[in-house]
């Protein structure tokens, strides 16, 4: 199946939940796709969906202005899930009954089972369940029955099989609710009859046609950044249109021990792609010659980086209206397409300044990973064969080192702080959490402190260990590394890396502080 075929449509009515379902709904193996509840139900129509969920929410059915979907879209025969508020709405619209008690329920609840069968095929009572809701629906819709009840949610499942509608109390794509992603997929593969064949294998296939497709006999340029997203966007895009792609992978000299000797050897020499490695740490390096500010510093890198590209792009024939590449491949992933109105995407994107378009080049861009997640893209990454240290890599910003270098950014800083970092990442995978935690890296400020190393005095740079946990960087918190493994890093830095003789353990989450020091 590709993705244009009857996706599963995750109507967003507010909930931070949207998201989390469409992740569920895509591990049951059927593609999703994250709509607004303000969509027609002629626009719903001409998706062809295979079914439809809708979310969660904050606010009551009832409230003044909250969200509804249009009621065409219950005339169009595609099997429904609500979940929660989306149950409530079922129930508001389809002539059941939603009562608000002012006790509501919240965290974990045991389920009471009256029907088990069909979406609660096999549940028994006792199963546990997830609840976060004030009102509770008190009579299903009109057809339906009831399948479940906890103390403060009579009705806590309802289903009507000749329609086709079901609706959840309780939250089935948290962790928490014990059977959750199986009621998901039972919803999607039994009752609304889709087949599981949302694979890495077939989101390959139907990306790679997509590109070929696009693309044609055009030329293909990709910056290559070291990220797992650039580094999938390529491969796929390598495999769809072979050597018509040319990679460019700029090394600033702000990057991590062994970045660039690693993108080389997987692209160039295990994908046999057209690599162009262009060596421009010196002219970064003089670029930031004396600048201490930290916005001052993105700024001369983002600059700096689009030039370098657009020689490079130019030097390819580029721009000129002859055979040069016409394409440019971003690693855009679908939690930066979708419009929840969240302004998520748009944060973060904010001060991804490093590595933005040469606008006059007048590119147009081939996206393979705009509608996937990072999890898809991980497991897409694996299954083209991409080596573990690129598929795995925790996050690193455009700027590089330089934002972790408190004031001037010299050559000798860069290399003290590259030497720190790959300690800090060798002892993190070697206690086994560089996986569970979002990043964790090395910082240098910009001070040097007394120290007493054999018989001499010392006087040299701390390095500050930052380790974080995140689900989206937005928010992020300190990380509990084990003492015993903060012990080891502490004194491998003071011992191996020269210019170092003391550290310390950055406790700061976020907020109040940001990941990266600048
Ligand atoms: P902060 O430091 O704002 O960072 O908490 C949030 C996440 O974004 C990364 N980051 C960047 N990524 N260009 C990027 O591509 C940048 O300029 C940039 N600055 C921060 C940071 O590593 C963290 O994951």
């Amino acid at each position: 199946m590709t993705e244009a075929d009857h996706p599963v449509l995750v109507v967003d009515l507010g909930a931070q939940y949207a998201q989390l379902i469409a992740r569920r709904v895509r591990e049951a193996h059927v593609y999703s796709e994250i709509v607004q509840h303000s969509i027609s139900a002629a626009e719903v129509a001409a998706k062809q969906p295979g079914a439809i969920i809708l979310s969660g929410g904050p606010k009551s059915v009832y409230e003044e202005g909250s969200p509804s979907i249009d009621p065409g879209i219950y005339e169009l025969g595609i099997p429904i899930l609500g979940i929660c508020y989306g149950a409530q709405l079922l129930a508001r619209d389809l002539g059941g009954t939603v009562t608000a008690t002012g006790r509501g329920e919240y965290g974990r609840t045991e389920l009471e089972v009256s029907r088990s069968t069909g979406l609660l095929e096999s549940w028994g009572s006792g199963t546990v369940v997830w609840m976060s809701h004030g009102d509770q629906i008190t009579a299903g819709p009109a057809g339906s029955v009831s399948m479940a009840s906890t103390p403060e949610a009579p009705v806590a499942a309802f289903g009507d099989d000749d329609r086709r509608i079901y609706g959840v109390q309780f939250h089935p794509e948290v962790a928490h609710t014990e059977r959750g992603q199986e009621l998901i997929a039972m919803f999607l593969h039994d009752l609304a009859g889709l087949a599981p064949t949302w694979t890495n294998v077939s989101i390959i296939e139907a990306e790679v046609a997509k590109v070929q497709a696009q693309v044609g006999d055009e030329k293909v340029l990709c910056a290559l950044s070291g990220g797992v997203d650039s580094a999938v966007a390529a491969a796929l895009v390598h495999k769809a249109v072979g050597d018509q792609l040319t990679c460019v992978f700029v090394d600033t000299g702000l990057m991590r021990s062994n970045e660039g000797d690693q993108v080389e050897e997987t692209f160039k020499n295990q994908f046999h792609v057209e690599l162009i490695h262009v060596k421009a740490a010196d002219r970064f390096f003089a670029a930031l010659a004396g600048v201490t500010d930290p916005e001052a510093k993105r700024k001369i890198i983002g600059e700096l980086f689009i030039r370098i590209f657009e020689e490079v792009a130019r030097e390819l024939g580029a721009g000129s209206g002859g055979d040069g590449p016409r394409y440019l491949v971003q690693g855009t992933l679908y939690p930066d397409v979708i419009e929840s109105g969240s302004g998520h995407a748009a944060n973060i994107k904010s001060h991804h300044n490093v590595g933005g378009l040469p606008e006059d080049l007048d590119f147009e861009l081939c996206e393979p990973l705009r509608a996937l997640f990072k999890d898809e893209v991980r497991a897409v990454g694996e299954e083209l064969g991409l080596p573990e240290h690129i598929v795995w890599r925790q996050p690193f910003p455009g700027p590089g080192l330089a934002v972790r270098i408190v004031g001037e950014v010299t050559p000798e800083r860069a290399e003290i702080l590259r030497n720190a970092d790959a300690v800090v990442v060798e002892e993190v995978k070697r206690a086994g959490l560089y996986r569970e935690l979002w990043q964790s890296f090395a910082v240098l400020p910009a001070v040097r402190t007394v120290g007493v190393m054999g018989d001499g005095r010392t006087y040299a740079y701390p390095i500050i260990i930052r380790a974080v946990t995140s689900d989206d960087a937005m928010t992020a918190d300190w990380a509990r590394l084990p003492y015993d493994v903060v012990e080891t890093i502490a004194n491998r830095l003071i011992n191996e890396v020269d210019g170092v003789n003391r550290v310390a353990l950055d406790v700061t989450s976020k907020p109040p502080g940001t990941i990266e020091w600048e």
